[in-house]
């Protein structure tokens, strides 16, 4: 985005110690709140802003995702998020967010051809993985396979030609899923399987996930099905702290695999893409319906660390829109696998509908995220709960590519670096 997009809508001033006041621009977006524009406070009035955490900072200008977390909205280049996942496919999806724009017909084939071009992993890749032990965590082993891409394609290096950066983005969002399933077939022991071109993007995915070689994998397409709904509802969240870092990376110039797997790293923490994980943890600790009031009474006391996992988020605080969808799928997907009883579904269910009439958890704004259903959906398809981080990653990587590719486009973009607030000694001398 150029500076022309900007609105300036009104002027904001600043007064320290009583020192006359300077006058700061205020910017305004499409939608949501306005910002005010310090980039010239130091330079002019020799004084910092101080916001760890990035509660109200607006680190870059992006046109990618907007949310408003009052209202739980969610929506990717301005379409709500329930319509992409009720008639997109994630390849569309992707196109969207790293393009701007849905595929027309040509368009989406053109994609589906490179992703299909892409989507192979080198052979000396897949040599770096018997270095790993077999029972390393899948998101170490991605974060260092997808930093060793680096060393590839010398031949198309140069970012600053726009055709070079789309291909490092496609070869990104291309090469993501056999990583993923690589890390999870290594580590139990089986042979790594390529992709299969006459498949879809997800129903590729889970081939080289489950397949084994002697015997024919049937994709089954509800689970497909769900597999994408889940890789669109994750595919970005806006300045997140994988993407800011992403973002970070990519400002000093950094090579776009080396920029994503730092996003990866970021990810892998128990707070940003480890929640769903924790979620089954706890259900299965409750175990039982009659242990919920137990759990919510733990929830509340102020004495107690443990709380409510999959409830409450940081922006949305009305509801988190994914979370309905993942429910609902989660819902359709156990009925088709006959396992609409699974118990930890029941406690789940139960769990939310108390929480939800309690007074505590209604007056601090706290709902269901969309962590609550998504580990059961997982563990009910098939997967081990140390591979949903690594789902996350290969959704996420959409999302991640988009902001690589905005960023490398706007124009005089300067490196980030932000200033610090000094609490260290003065200076001594030995
Ligand atoms: N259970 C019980 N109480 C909670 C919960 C919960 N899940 N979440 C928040 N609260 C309470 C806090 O104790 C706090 O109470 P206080 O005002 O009396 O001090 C109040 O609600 C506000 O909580 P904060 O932690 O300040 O809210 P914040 O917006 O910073 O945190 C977070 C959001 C981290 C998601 C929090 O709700 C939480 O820990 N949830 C459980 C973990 C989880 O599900 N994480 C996944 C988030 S989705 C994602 O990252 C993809």
């Amino acid at each position: 985005m150029d500076n022309k997009d900007q609105v300036l809508v009104t002027s904001a001033s600043l007064s320290v110690n009583a020192n006359q006041a300077k006058a700061l621009i205020v910017l305004q977006g499409t939608e949501g709140p306005s910002a005010i524009d310090v980039r010239t406070l130091y330079a002019n009035q020799g004084i910092l802003t101080y916001d760890p955490g990035f509660r109200s900072t607006a680190s870059c200008k992006s046109a990618i995702t907007y949310i408003d977390g009052a209202q739980g909205i969610l929506r990717y280049r301005g379409y709500p998020i329930e319509e992409l996942a009720k008639h997109s496919t994630f390849t569309e999806v992707a196109y969207l967010l790293m393009f701007g724009e849905l595929p027309k017909t040509g368009e989406l084939s053109a994609f589906t051809t490179s992703v299909n071009e892409y989507n192979l992993l080198h052979d000396q890749v897949l040599s770096f993985y018997r270095g790993f032990r077999r029972d390393a965590h899948p998101m170490a082993v991605m974060v260092s396979v997808v930093a060793a891409l680096s060393a590839f394609y010398q031949d198309s290096q140069d970012y600053n030609i726009p055709e070079q950066r789309v291909k490092a983005a496609t070869r990104l969002f291309a090469k993501m899923p056999a990583i993923a399933a690589a890390s999870y077939t290594y580590s139990i022991g089986r042979p790594f399987r390529y992709p299969d071109n006459s498949l879809d993007y997800s129903s590729n995915f889970l081939q080289m996930l489950f397949g084994k070689p002697n015997t024919p994998y049937a994709v089954d397409p509800v689970l497909a099905k769900a597999m994408d709904l889940l890789l669109i509802l994750h595919a970005d969240h806006e300045q997140n702290a994988s993407t800011s870092t992403v973002r970070m990376a990519a400002s000093s110039g950094a090579n776009p695999f080396a920029c994503v797997a730092a996003g990866i790293a970021t990810l892998w923490g128990p707070a940003h893409g480890g929640a769903n994980e924790a979620v089954l943890k706890m259900l299965e600790e409750i175990a039982i319906p009659e242990n919920i009031p137990q759990a919510i009474a733990r929830a509340k006391d102020k004495n107690d660390p443990f709380r409510l996992m999959g409830f409450g988020h940081r922006v949305y605080k009305s509801h988190d829109p994914r979370a309905a969808i993942i429910r609902d799928t989660t819902k359709s997907v156990l009925r088709h696998l006959k396992m609409e009883n699974d118990p930890l579904m029941m406690v789940a269910l139960e769990l939310e509908r108390l929480a939800l009439n309690d007074e505590y958890f209604i007056a601090k704004q706290l709902y269901p995220n969309v962590d609550f259903y998504s580990g059961i959906l997982l563990k009910d398809m098939g997967f081990p709960s140390r591979m949903f981080t690594a789902l996350f990653a290969v959704s996420r990587t959409a999302g991640w590519a988009s902001h690589w590719l905005e960023l490398k486009a706007e124009k005089g973009a300067a490196i980030n670096r932000p200033q610090q607030l000094y609490v260290g000694p003065n200076l001594r001398h030995l």
